[in-house]
């Protein structure tokens, strides 16, 4: 059995759990949310690594033949890290994200905008990894507080839409908008509309999911991938809003 293993530091990876069930190429997803210690965007560099190594010690419980970083924080900060700890492959999201934006046609001086929280954004791992690509005019903005709008559920409304305002007000039309927080996807149409549809979006869950399409390959159409929940906290709340998310 093809197994996985999807850590983040809460719900939000759910987004990535979601375009990895699409993909059809895992049979069971083991996901683990630290629900109890969520936010890590706020958190500095060796408490996300701390936090990072004991996800690592709950997978090994499990047989699982790669383990998915589906918080853009912790593999902006942790990844060397966890594999060092590790006995099993570990991806993280922020170079899928970076090569979907490669993978496009838009030119290396196009206004690549990357949305992500704090502690991401002043990792600079984005940042260096699409300068390292060649692209030259990158604008990266702390989002955090679309975290807790959209754990709220506010996918939409005036306190969304005031806040996409307070933060993207500033910002240059961009030909493309990185996604790069696991919570961003669930109001991508609303950040794309504040643009008027007019920049390309990236959202790194859907990216590492096609790269792992393209490793391993679907197994079947018809494939339903098992998937088994676990939080530091409150694992009721997270089945809640996986039904919410995956449905
Ligand atoms: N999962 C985090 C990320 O993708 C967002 C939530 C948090 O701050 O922990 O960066």
């Amino acid at each position: 059995m093809r197994r996985i293993g999807v850590f983040d530091s809460g719900v939000g990876g759910l987004s990535v759990t979601k375009e990895l069930i699409n993909a059809r190429v895992f049979e069971q997803i083991i996901y683990y949310g630290d629900t109890a210690r969520v936010p890590y965007g706020v958190k500095d560099q060796n408490t996300i690594i701390r936090y990072a190594l004991e996800a690592v010690e709950f997978f090994k419980n499990f047989e699982i033949d790669l383990l998915i970083v589906a918080c853009n924080t912790v593999s902006a900060y942790a990844l060397d890290e966890m594999r060092a700890q590790s006995n099993f492959k570990i991806l993280g999201v922020v170079e899928p994200g970076v090569e979907a934006v490669v993978s496009t046609d838009i030119s290396l001086d196009a206004q690549i905008l990357v949305l992500a929280t704090h502690a991401t954004i002043t990792s600079g791992a984005y940042q260096s990894a699409l300068q390292h690509r060649g692209y030259s005019n990158i604008a990266a903005k702390t989002t955090g507080l679309f975290v807790p709008i959209v754990e709220e559920g506010l996918y939409s409304g005036a306190i969304l839409d005031a806040t996409i305002e307070h933060y993207l007000s500033a910002c240059k039309q961009p030909d493309a908008i990185i996604l790069g927080c696991t919570h961003f996807p669930l109001i991508k149409d609303q950040i794309s509309r504040y643009f008027n549809n007019k920049s390309l979006i990236i959202h790194s869950g859907e990216a590492i999911s096609m790269q792992l399409l393209e490793e391993f390959g679907e197994i079947d159409k018809n494939l339903k991938t098992e998937i088994k929940l676990f939080a530091s906290q409150n694992p009721e709340a997270l089945k809640q809003t996986a039904k919410d998310w995956l449905t």
